[in-house]
């Protein structure tokens, strides 16, 4: 069985929806909910699923043994970025080959990189004028918003669209698209 750790640090929307997604599936689990944000939302979220959470400082992830201690302890085999702001240390990385995915609210390599997340994706894409937008979901590697890309879906940008109508169209792919996306990666 796939045992899914998902890490967030937001209001918890898509890590909701993958719950949900694989809650009757026989192949595929989500064990744990982590978040470096002790207010999120995505742990009430997770909590109301009762999935079990585990909050952690940006110290304790890169210390090497505290975040993935808790992670081999629920047998996780996937790690699942819905909405998580911190870097995936290296030893992760090697930890993990091939089974750590991201979600990014737009069109890499365009508004990727550091400091490219959330509503600041939204309004550098509208003051750009760009007439499409999307999501992109990737392996992870060790830079910010570069691993190889699995999957990607766009969406027009009319003239008159505030970031919070992009956010809102970007939303509406990433719930459509982010749950089958992974499961199809599942050997
Ligand atoms: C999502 O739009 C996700 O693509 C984005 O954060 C949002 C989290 O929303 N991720 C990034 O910007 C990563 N660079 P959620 O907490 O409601 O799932």
């Amino acid at each position: 069985m796939a045992k899914i750790a998902i890490f967030a640090s937001g209001s918890g929307s898509n890590a909701e929806n993958i719950i949900r997604y694989f809650s009757d599936n026989k192949n595929v689990k989500v064990v744990l909910v982590l978040s470096n944000q002790p207010c999120s939302g995505v742990l009430i979220r997770a909590q109301l699923h009762k999935i079990p959470t585990f909050i952690f400082t940006k110290d304790d992830l890169n210390e090497r043994t505290k975040v993935h201690d808790v992670l081999k302890d629920y047998n996780a085999s996937m790690i699942v970025l819905a909405g998580f702001l911190l870097k995936i240390p290296l030893y992760m990385i090697k930890a993990y080959p091939n089974s750590i995915l991201n979600i990014h609210p737009a069109l890499l390599p365009k508004y990727g990189g550091k400091g490219m997340y959330g509503m600041n994706v939204h309004r550098a894409v509208v003051e750009n004028k760009e007439e499409k937008t999307g999501i992109t979901i990737h392996y992870v590697n060790e830079n910010y918003d570069e691993g190889a890309i699995i999957f990607q879906a766009t969406c027009d940008i009319d003239e008159h669209d505030l970031p919070e109508d992009v956010k809102t169209k970007v939303q509406g792919l990433e719930l459509r698209h982010f749950p089958s996306v992974i499961e199809s990666i599942i050997p």
